[in-house]
């Protein structure tokens, strides 16, 4: 008997049509978000789910999830919406999808750059609402990003792949991980220690890290104060690294000259404040969204399913 596969979300043709032909999926065709009681009811009799990060596995949820259900494949690289150690009590299985999104995360961060920086978003409003007036040589100026230093927090594989389309800028990359990278994928990037190192050195700042207890709210009102003044903050990673109310006051300040957002807290009603200023440029969290990345990030959560159903370890178990 093929296993039943409860599939939180819809996801893209070619990974829906492997799911039919290998498992008994339960698709989700109108895409309907689930809350903790309506995943818990239509988990009954699922072995597996195959889930993505706008549903929360919190320890509740684990705890009330059928017994039949042995693994939790994510749709994602981030899993910091499952709690992983309830999983572990629980003998829960849990993979990821990591890199897969590498190359369209890293093009979104340069768009982020790119963006702020250059103040895209205010130009495109000016242009959308006819409101642009004139040319001066003080209109919209921004900041230039060639040659800038870039921080990067985090250099996993997004990183070090941000790490290297900034190089085509000329940016000479910083950056802060958990450990010092070996000269091979380190590629002449200065380390930091500690993020207080780094902050003085980014004229630029990039998250790349995961969201844990030790990164949460990493960016905060004494951090930024170590910041060169004007530099450009951007986030691709998750909104739980960023400590809101010292952001927006720094972009008020002008301590922070602009910041480009993909990612926020509390998803999708983020805090107003960067509605409010002009000098943000925001995306809705679309750092994995091209075709060939949304496809690829199913069927390495299906590679993970098979192997975990062929009795084989998951490539990319997490729990
Ligand atoms: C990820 O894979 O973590 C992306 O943020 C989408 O969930």
């Amino acid at each position: 008997m093929k296993p039943v596969v409860l599939v939180t979300r819809k996801l893209p043709a070619a990974v829906e049509d492997r799911l039919l032909r290998d498992y008994r999926p339960r698709l989700n065709p109108e895409d309907r978000l689930y809350d903790g009681d309506s995943l818990i009811e239509s988990a009954a009799g699922a072995d597996a789910i195959v889930a993505c990060h706008t549903e929360r596995f919190t320890a509740q949820v684990i705890d009330r999830l059928p017994q039949s259900v042995r693994i939790l494949a994510n749709y994602s690289v981030g899993f910091d919406h499952v709690d992983i150690d309830a999983a572990k009590r629980h003998g829960l299985v849990v993979t990821n999808t990591p890199g897969v999104l590498s190359d369209a995360t890293a093009e979104v961060t340069i768009l982020l750059m790119l963006g702020a920086a250059r103040r895209a978003g205010e130009g495109e409003r000016l242009v959308r609402t006819r409101t642009w007036k004139d040319w001066s040589p003080a209109f919209m100026v921004g900041t230039q990003v060639t040659g800038k230093r870039l921080g990067i927090v985090g250099m996993g594989r997004v990183g070090q792949v941000v790490a290297r389309r900034a190089r085509g800028f000329d940016m000479t990359i910083h950056y802060h991980n958990r450990r010092r990278l070996p000269p091979d994928q380190e590629q002449g990037a200065i380390f930091h220690p500690t993020p207080e190192d780094l902050m003085p050195n980014c004229d630029f700042l990039a998250f790349h890290c995961v969201s844990t207890p030790e990164t949460r709210r990493m960016l905060n009102t004494e951090r930024i104060a170590l910041l060169p003044d004007g530099a450009v903050v951007v986030n691709a990673s998750r909104g739980a690294v960023v400590d809101d109310e010292a952001l927006i006051e720094a972009l008020k300040s002008g301590k922070v000259a602009a910041a480009g957002l993909d990612v926020y807290n509390n998803e999708p009603n983020i805090h107003p404040g960067y509605r409010d200023l002009p000098n943000t440029f925001l995306m809705p969290h679309i750092g994995s969204a091209t075709k060939e990345t949304r496809d690829a990030m199913g069927f390495r959560a299906l590679d993970n399913l098979d192997a975990f159903f062929a009795g084989r370890e998951p490539g990319d178990r997490v729990a």
